[in-house]
């Protein structure tokens, strides 16, 4: 917990907590969390595009990995993500100090960039780790007009060699991701743990109203053509789609006014749209209704409009040999196990493409996340720790 605390204070904004990709908040993160690594016996690298990785044991042959995200929100909690990367380091070192040996090595991943705050576009590390990168991504610029590629080489790496920065996957014996809840359930239930079953896929769009910006005192009201009116009629139509669909999130979470002056009429207005439920056709059709929405109002509001897919990611199944060995590590510190869904997306979608992925989720208080009110229980994470511990050597068991 003090570990928390301490990179909780590594921020790139000093009334609040933010640590975006390839930032200098994200280098001295990655010098930290290195140095715990180090600490617990494991040797450190760090690949191409900044993921932090620490190994324990052999330099070489099978090996499983854990690990989480170090990069967070706005004005984030200090749990989301790094929760998963110290616990799975105290692992290492719990190990190490009961002096257990595995039939395999551990690596310890801090993902480089799991919420894609900079560059709109998320799971950049764990992609890189799976080989699902999207070399068309690195000419994607942040808000200041700096490419991903020139963002990655300020870092120290090498945007042309992210192909060969992939692992060897037929090394990979599974991943495990640690990561608090971010909502209800382990709370309702009273559980301090509770096990992955999947993780919700999600997509992320952009919709550019386009109108026509006019002086705010001189333009007669039926005359106009302003896009901030139609990105407001926009946001509750989205609200309304989401509302009646049951199990059906959707959020405008980004809103960019055109030219953004209080007394000229908005011309052109860019929000960004996030979408997410459980099955994946009733994602598709809730955002083609959505999109069909959106449509409908700029015709009849005499506007043009321009929507772009940024990303979308499929639901994915956690393994289920994986999910039935944490079950079990589970139950022997907690009367009562249960499987529960993830709304929120995790790297753990990315690896499952190339390896048997698991997560166990933490009980956080109020299930708030992505908010600094973030906050688990010290005996929570006890527990936790011991699961995965105890998960670890099931696997090991299994695995002679
Ligand atoms: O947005 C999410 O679901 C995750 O926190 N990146
Ligand atoms: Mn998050
Ligand atoms: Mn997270």
């Amino acid at each position: 917990m003090r570990r928390i605390e301490a990179l909780g204070r590594i921020s790139e904004e000093r009334q609040r907590l933010t640590r975006t990709f390839c930032s200098p908040a994200m280098r001295r993160a990655n010098n930290l969390v290195a140095a715990w690594m180090r600490q617990a016996g494991m040797t450190v690298r760090e690949d191409e595009i900044g993921n932090l990785i620490g190994r324990y044991g052999r330099p070489r042959g099978k090996v499983l990995l854990l690990g989480s995200h170090l990069d967070t929100v706005r004005d984030a909690g200090r749990f989301d993500g790094a929760l998963g990367v110290i616990l799975a380091i105290s692992c290492v070192e719990q190990l190490r100090r009961s002096n257990t040996r595995l039939p395999f090595a551990l690596e310890v991943i801090g993902f480089a960039d799991e919420e894609g705050v900079r560059y709109q576009s998320p799971y950049l590390g764990s992609r890189v780790v799976a080989g699902t990168f999207a070399r068309a991504d690195l000419r994607r610029k942040d808000a200041n007009g700096v490419t991903m590629a020139e963002a990655i080489r300020r870092f120290g790496g090498r945007p042309a060699r992210l192909k060969q920065a992939g692992c060897d996957h037929t090394q990979l014996l599974g991943y495990i991701e640690a990561h608090i809840e971010q909502g209800p359930v382990l709370e309702q239930e009273d559980l301090a743990v509770g096990v992955v079953s999947a993780i919700a896929g999600q997509a992320r769009l952009r919709f550019r109203f386009i109108g026509q910006a006019g002086h705010a005192g001189t333009t007669p009201m039926r005359s106009r053509r302003d896009a901030l009116c139609a990105a407001a009629e926009f946001v509750l139509a989205v609200e309304g789609c989401a509302r009646r669909r049951a199990g059906l999130v959707a959020t405008v979470g980004q809103i960019q006014a055109e030219p953004n002056a209080s007394n000229v009429i908005p011309g052109t207005v860019t929000v960004t749209l996030d979408v997410r439920h459980q099955s994946d056709p009733v994602r598709r059709r809730a955002i083609a209704q959505i999109c069909n929405d959106a449509q409908r109002l700029c015709l009849a509001r005499k506007m043009n409009l321009v929507v772009e897919v940024i990303q979308a990611t499929a639901t994915v199944p956690c393994s289920r040999r994986l999910t039935a060995l944490l079950k079990r590590a589970a139950g022997k510190h907690q009367a009562r196990v249960i499987g529960l869904p993830s709304g929120a997306g995790h790297d753990a979608a990315v690896l499952a493409k190339i390896t048997p992925t698991a997560m166990l989720f933490v009980r956080c208080k109020g299930g708030i996340s992505h908010h600094p009110a973030e906050s688990v229980k010290v005996q929570d994470v006890r527990v936790a720790m011991a699961v995965m511990t105890d998960f670890l050597v099931l696997v090991a068991s299994e695995y002679e």
